[in-house]
């Protein structure tokens, strides 16, 4: 013990700590193991860090096809609406997926996107120094990456109607829409700029706009909202070149913002930077605030990986900082925050891997492969040595107060050496913007 007084433990005692309610969707494929994971670790942060999480666990996706007929019910909506916070591993797999079935599990990730109005999905990409080996690209093209890329989440072509097959004298046509109104342009640039601004002030703006008439739309709203943050460097980047570019020279990259379909490609483009898709955090966020921070859903960027599914081999990393991530956007606890990703790497840096971790450059390195249950294990038992009571330096463990991880979003790489939680600096920024309290 160090003796140093906690405000947060000796408050505990005296008075009944927070209770977060959480709605939790395990989901399908390796969904349930990786959410299950990051609720050990979460729930090991709270009495320490002096709060209570109670737990709904909802059945979503595939599951709920299968329960109940439908992707997710107006119920459990609700349940995730009322929710301070919704955490979520991965939903759909092969058992649904016949092309003309009418239900989907992935229906139910868009009802909660678009139903709670979580317009915005940010994905942290930053590369563990311990995993430069892990990636198939060479190290000194991934040190010090920390791109993070916001995806516009409830618009687009994921939304647009008509999206539909059809059979015509000349065959079966199919058709998509690529629809964007301003308003959703523009609030997903303007968030973006906020968080350029907490971060090293470089925006980029990815888009089609020599072929797409919402690109250029798309173009001339960012040209608009610029002006509001003169001390943030924008430019614009053809989504084609952006993909040559995050592999070419990643580090060039601070903030990335762009359209929906344009997102979800580039976003698991980038985790392969980080060593593995089983890597990458996100939330989603929107406009709404609770009575803690945002309202906000938090998923691994990863899919349901119905391959590994049920053989304790999926890496619980991402779903474990998404709980982070929950912490710092949706419950304001920066601090617990911090800790679990400093656990997270503390256990990368002593060599322990996942398998998808270990497969590449596992042979000239002390590695050890752990299942997703052992794996776990480690994070927990060093997050238990880093608690704001326990004796932190001597696990080897940074301190949350003084954790700088670099597994977590938004840096503050600035340089002006200021204190404050980049993030929560951000949060608050936002909150202004979107004319929060
Ligand atoms: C993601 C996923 C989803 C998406 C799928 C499962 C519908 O790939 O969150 O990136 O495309 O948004
Ligand atoms: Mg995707």
């Amino acid at each position: 013990m160090t003796g140093a007084s906690d405000g947060a433990t000796s408050g505990a005692a005296s008075a009944p700590p927070v209770t977060f309610r959480i709605a939790s969707i395990p989901g399908d494929g390796v969904g349930p193991e990786v959410v299950a994971a990051g609720r050990r670790v979460l729930d090991a942060a709270a009495r320490p860090w002096g709060f209570a999480l109670e737990w709904q666990e909802l059945t979503v996706g595939g599951a709920a096809i299968d329960a109940y007929g439908v992707p997710i019910r107006e119920d459990d909506l609700e349940t995730c609406r009322a929710a301070d916070g919704v955490y979520l591993g991965a939903v759909g797999g092969p058992r649904w997926d016949d092309p003309d079935a009418a239900v989907r599990p992935e229906q139910a990730l868009f009802a909660l996107r678009g139903g709670l109005e979580l317009f915005a999905n940010l994905r942290p990409v930053t590369v563990e120094p311990a995993l430069l080996d892990a990636s198939t690209l060479r190290p000194e093209v991934l040190r010090g990456v920390d791109v993070l890329i916001v995806r516009e989440l409830t618009g687009g072509i994921y939304f647009g109607r008509p999206s539909e097959e059809r059979r015509t004298p000349e065959g079966r046509v199919a058709v998509d829409t690529l629809w964007y109104t301003e308003h959703e342009i523009r609030r997903v640039v303007r968030l973006a700029f906020e968080l350029a601004r907490g971060r090293r002030r470089r925006l980029t703006s990815v888009d089609k706009a020599n072929v797409l008439a919402s690109s250029r739309l798309w173009r001339k709203v960012v040209e608009e909202v610029a002006p509001e943050f003169p001390d943030v460097h924008v430019e614009h980047r053809l989504v084609d070149s952006a993909a040559m570019m995050l592999i070419r020279e990643p580090g060039s990259f601070d903030v990335l913002v762009t359209e929906n379909l344009f997102g979800d490609i580039l976003s698991d483009e980038a985790a392969m930077l980080t060593g593995s898709l089983g890597m990458l955090p996100s939330a989603s966020v929107g406009a709404r605030r609770t009575a803690h921070g945002l309202h906000g859903l938090y998923e691994p960027i990863h899919g349901s990986a119905p391959d590994i599914a049920g053989q304790d081999r999926a890496n619980p990393i991402a779903a474990i900082l998404s709980g982070a991530m929950m912490l710092r956007w949706s419950l304001g606890r920066a601090d617990a925050a911090g800790a679990i990703e400093a656990a997270v790497r503390s256990a990368l840096q002593d060599g322990l891997r996942t398998t998808d971790l270990a497969r590449v450059g596992a042979g000239d390195r002390d590695v050890r492969v752990l299942g997703t249950r052992a794996f776990t294990d480690e994070v927990v038992a060093r997050l238990s040595r880093s608690e704001p009571t326990g004796n932190a330096t001597a696990a080897g463990v940074a301190a949350p107060a003084d954790d700088r991880s670099t597994l977590h979003a938004p840096t503050a790489t600035g340089g002006d050496g200021d204190d404050l939680d980049a993030d929560t600096a951000t949060m608050v920024a936002t909150n202004t913007l979107l004319g929060l309290p």
